[in-house]
């Protein structure tokens, strides 16, 4: 761990930047328009593997057919899954099925919302800011390269990037703070050509075009493993009625497919019964 307390600028003076650069050139994103928890939680959800030009569209969509918890809860599986295709990763819309019929409200603690089904101590911690105004420290990549190369020089891992929250963010206007570094990560602190000169923490940063931190690779097998269980689960969403293992080995052409239905089956993303196919029906 870095010596974090020395640290070019004071943590008065970089948060004061921060949320300044905030006020005008902070991004305008509907989900930022809410305090209802069942709407952050989904497009905290949505976010956490999709980028957010998808996921304007797609949580409006999303929100129109599932205004509630209470509605989600209500809804077959299926409907929400043929309403989440598209986004990929769908075990994420299984999850938001699963605490919607689990819970009749959106737990109010990182602590509480961590033991959710799909929701990490990121997404915890992040809805807990957003929706309940708690004072947490968290960082997903945009924050941890923008704390990290301002303050240590280079992305900061996810334990210093959580650390350097902690000391440097606003306890008062968390989600304001979390918003703006994420844009500034988004739109000016860009992991390849970032626009240094329209920075608002340019004089406080310590970043010199070096990073030492190499990224981590998803193994690329894990990759295709995953193409193979959306072409499965679009094959569905195309088939109400569901369809043959045999006709998804045909339709998709690669071997996986069993086993990944095996596993989609396992995980109730789909319902196998006499050699059929097809999206949950409860
Ligand atoms: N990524 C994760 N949460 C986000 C948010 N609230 N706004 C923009 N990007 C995000």
């Amino acid at each position: 761990m870095p010596e974090l307390y020395d640290t070019p600028a004071s943590p008065a003076t970089f948060r004061r930047r921060v949320l300044s650069w905030y006020r005008g050139s902070g991004r305008d994103l509907p989900w930022r328009h809410t305090r209802d928890p069942y709407r952050v939680l989904v497009s905290e959800v949505m976010l956490q593997q999709t980028q957010v030009a998808r996921v304007l569209p797609a949580y409006r969509r999303f929100l129109d057919r599932f205004p509630t918890l209470r509605a989600l809860s209500r809804a077959p599986l299926g409907d929400v899954l043929r309403e989440w295709s598209g986004l990929g990763y769908n075990r994420r819309a299984r999850d938001l099925h699963r605490i919607a019929r689990r819970h009749s409200s959106v737990p109010r603690t990182a602590a509480e919302l961590d033991d959710l089904p799909g929701i990490g101590a990121y997404t915890a911690s992040a809805v807990a800011c957003f929706a309940f105004d708690q004072p947490t420290a968290f960082a997903d990549t945009n924050i941890r390269r923008v704390l990290g190369r301002a303050l240590l020089g280079r992305t900061a891992t996810d334990r210093e990037a959580i650390a350097l929250d902690a000391r440097f963010g606003s306890r008062r206007k968390g989600a304001r703070w979390h918003h703006a570094l994420m844009d500034i990560g988004a739109t000016i602190c860009l992991a390849k050509r970032p626009r240094c000169d329209a920075c608002p923490l340019r004089s406080h940063c310590d970043y010199d075009g070096d990073e030492r931190l190499s990224r981590r690779k998803q193994s690329p097998f894990a990759l295709s493993d995953r193409r193979v269980r959306g072409a499965i689960l679009r094959h569905l969403v195309r088939s109400p009625r569901g369809v043959t293992v045999d006709a998804l080995r045909t339709g998709i052409s690669d071997p996986r497919v069993e086993r990944l239905v095996g596993t989609l089956a396992r995980e109730g993303l789909v319902e196998v019964s006499s050699g059929t196919v097809r999206l949950p029906t409860r």
